[in-house]
């Protein structure tokens, strides 16, 4: 039996009355709107994080690789560049990335501690037992939270790296993303460094494949968010009645993932009252996935009151990690 000498410290910001409380906000501003929507922060529940994971092992799914790619080539450099003891990951989901920079880090003698963040409760205290296996002398504390909204309320200790990995900042629409990258920017201090990475823009149709694979993995993953509703709120969505769709919009450089409604249907969502009804097509959106250039994601960075140092981009040019200074 293998006994951590470090216990594993778990906080808890989305407790089930705030989360279904949340969910419930989002749901009736998101289904009462023309067109209707919904937030991807929902489709994380334990299954919906395991559809993930498999999404990051589809051969068309490059970020995941990509990143990957970049990390194992430059953790090293990063680490020592950071300075940092502890490192904060923001949506980290299985931290299966992060151990290599979790192994840059303890090499460089520094490392004391790294605070998980994510909505999933069930994934994040897997890897952050898993973690704490693997590095006993590390202190994880992990964070069950909302990036969006919960920021402030992270661990303020120690000399922090914070990691957002994965592209997940494309998930936020461009006044979202000001906002978060401010607010984040607002908990940090000097010496405190924030690694981004981001998904770049390239050929259309790789990109869509991407979000649109074969095996239909994406596809169950976009479904999963109606069963979540069916569940957390009580409601009758058929979601094989829904189909898949992702779009690549050029204006805008982003993914759209869609839930179009394959028949006229009327849904009745019983914990708020509501009933939905979606005509045959109708479109709601689920997901938008911003793709970014070197150059802009720069701008962004500068105009929320960081100082954009080296950044890495893998071989191929699809994947783009920076670290910015506080
Ligand atoms: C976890 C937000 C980075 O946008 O690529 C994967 C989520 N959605 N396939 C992404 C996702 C559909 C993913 N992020």
């Amino acid at each position: 039996m293998t006994v951590s000498r470090q216990a594993v410290h778990l906080t808890s910001h989305l407790d089930d009355t705030y989360l279904r409380q949340a969910l419930r906000h989002d749901v009736r501003t998101g289904l009462t709107s023309t067109p209707k929507w919904l937030p991807p922060k929902w489709f994380y529940d334990a299954a919906g994080s395991d559809l993930f994971s498999r999404i990051t092992r589809l051969p068309e799914y490059y970020p995941t690789r990509r990143e990957l790619s970049i990390l194992r080539r430059w953790a090293t450099d990063i680490a020592a560049r950071s300075g940092a003891d502890t490192l904060v990951e923001l949506g980290s989901g299985t931290s299966e990335k992060t151990v290599l920079l979790l192994d840059a880090l303890a090499a460089t003698g520094r490392l004391r501690t790294y605070t998980p963040v994510d909505v999933d409760a069930v994934t994040l205290d897997d890897a952050a037992r898993r973690t704490s296996r693997r590095y006993p002398d590390l202190v994880v504390r992990a964070v069950c939270a909302d990036f969006e909204r919960h920021l402030a309320l992270l661990p303020r200790r120690g000399r922090r790296m914070v990691a957002f990995l994965g592209g997940t900042v494309g998930n936020l629409a461009p006044s979202a993303r000001e906002v978060f990258l401010k607010e984040l920017r607002a908990t940090l201090g000097p010496g405190d460094t924030f690694l981004l990475g981001a998904d770049l823009v390239k050929d259309t149709r790789r990109l869509v494949a991407a979000y649109n694979d074969g095996a239909g993995v994406t596809a169950a993953f976009n479904r999963n968010v109606l069963h979540v509703i069916n569940r957390e709120l009580g409601a009758d969505f058929e979601p094989e009645a829904f189909e898949h769709v992702a779009l690549y919009n050029p204006r805008r450089d982003w993914i759209e993932m869609r839930l179009r409604a394959s028949r006229p249907m009327r849904v009745w969502i019983d914990a708020l009252g509501l009933p939905v009804s979606f005509a045959a097509g109708e479109e709601t959106r689920t997901e938008i996935s911003a793709k970014f250039r070197p150059e802009g994601l720069r701008r962004e960075l500068v105009a929320a009151g960081f100082l954009p140092g080296r950044h890495y981009v893998d071989p191929t040019g699809d994947f783009l990690l920076i670290l910015a200074h506080a």
